[in-house]
């Protein structure tokens, strides 16, 4: 037969949660809502256990206690308390009614439930096998005294150490969880970073293969303008290598005048292309001995535009058409095709036009052997300031003077 219990619960919730609780595990539940109501039930019913809160309205959960206790008929049903045992006199309150059992709240159903099972399990007699023994109780100033059976102490020891021990493993179990939590969010942290980690070498790799693209390129650059300027050089015999010494000091000029990597690589493709404009000029006249009358000179000069309009088409990193078609211009303005002068002439044309004319005097040319190099500085240090650079003059000179750069 299904053991009976008789709650008495005034809080519809709590009492419905116990209920949940007794009934799911096969027992027999009576509800009362207050002491005077449980009372009447545990009269009619004659339960097997009664569980009771201690704050109700009517009679509370002592007075219900104590009535029971003193029932010749119904002492023997063991009596659980449900107290917050907020207080020591809740515990003191509770030994002088005759409470049986303590369950703290909030309790753990698994806990009400064992409580529950281990008390029907043994035998009451209500009376304990000793007898009722006179207790004294002082505590914090308070003088108790009442008769209690000292099984019933046992019973308060027990269902109170049942208690802490309950309440240690939830605080365990909640300090496990904590941990598992933790090391899940330490794991979390750990994948975030790896993937954080192969994002960041995904993107080294990936700008890495950038700039071994831009550096292949550069190479296919450098590639096809050398191969432009050799090409300017096979139809021009007097004058290969011209292109390659002005680019190699037109280089030097702008590495000592403090010029960037970039700017420096740009003076030497300049240099390379800055006479590509000589292909519309015949071979006989490039490679004519002796001095050109005024039309054919007029065909030369033509090589600055004709430079211009063959390279303005190709998108270079560096103004390549601007310094090819201003090569020949002068500081002065005595220059040619536009007669510009001063800034508007830019620096890298500026570097070309002493590095071309250097180079041309210190070399043989078809109508003429080699003035050397001194005359060759000569007639830049005499037109430093009106027809070159000053400070471009000056460098050039420094370059040659320190031996810093010689012709190949
Ligand atoms: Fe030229």
């Amino acid at each position: 037969m299904d053991k009976l219990i008789c709650i008495a619960e005034d809080s519809r919730s709590q009492a419905k949660i116990l209920h949940e609780t007794l009934t799911g595990r096969g027992y027999a539940v009576v509800l009362a809502e207050n002491g005077l109501e449980g009372l009447y039930k545990v009269n009619e019913a004659k339960p097997d256990l009664i569980i009771s809160d201690v704050e109700m309205p009517q009679m509370d959960g002592y007075e219900f206690c104590r009535t029971v206790k003193n029932d010749r008929e119904l002492k023997r049903i063991p009596f659980i308390m449900l107290t917050l045992l907020s207080s020591i006199k809740d515990v003191v309150k509770g030994l002088e009614a005759g409470a049986d059992y303590f369950i703290t709240k909030p309790y753990d159903s698994e806990v009400l439930l064992s409580t529950v099972e281990s008390v029907l399990k043994r035998e009451y007699s209500g009376n304990g096998t000793a007898g009722p023994v006179s207790v004294h109780v002082d505590y914090n100033g308070d003088m108790h005294r009442f008769e209690v059976d000292p099984q019933r102490i046992m019973n308060f020891f027990c269902s109170t150490y049942e208690n802490l021990i309950n309440q240690n493993q939830n605080l365990f179990f909640t300090k496990q969880e904590l941990k598992r939590l933790n090391n899940n969010l330490e794991e979390k942290v750990r994948e975030k970073t790896r993937f954080l980690e192969e994002e960041i070498a995904e993107r080294v790799k990936a700008e890495n293969a950038i700039k071994d693209n831009l550096v292949s390129m550069r190479k296919t650059l450098d590639g096809t303008v050398r191969a432009l300027a050799t090409t300017i050089e096979m139809r021009d015999p007097y004058t290969a290598g011209h292109q390659r010494r002005v680019a190699q000091l037109s280089r030097a000029i702008g590495r000592k005048m403090g010029f960037s990597q970039e700017f420096v690589d740009g003076l030497e493709v300049m240099g390379f292309l800055h006479d590509i404009g000589k292909i519309i000029v015949p071979a006989e006249i490039l490679s004519k001995p002796g001095v050109l009358n005024e039309f054919e000179f007029n065909i030369i000069k033509a090589h600055a535009q004709a430079g211009y309009n063959i390279l303005r088409g190709i998108e270079f990193p560096w103004p390549v058409g601007a310094a090819t078609i201003q090569h020949h211009e002068r500081l002065d303005g005595s220059g040619y095709p536009h007669g510009i002068s001063g800034d508007t002439i830019i620096m890298e044309a500026r570097i070309l036009a002493v590095a071309d004319v250097v180079e041309a005097m210190a070399t043989h040319r078809p109508y003429r052997p080699s003035l050397g190099i001194e005359i060759a500085l000569k007639e830049v240090i005499e037109n430093s300031g009106t027809r070159y650079d000053p400070n471009v003059v000056e460098v050039c000179k420094t370059l040659f003077e320190t031996k810093e750069f010689t012709f190949e």
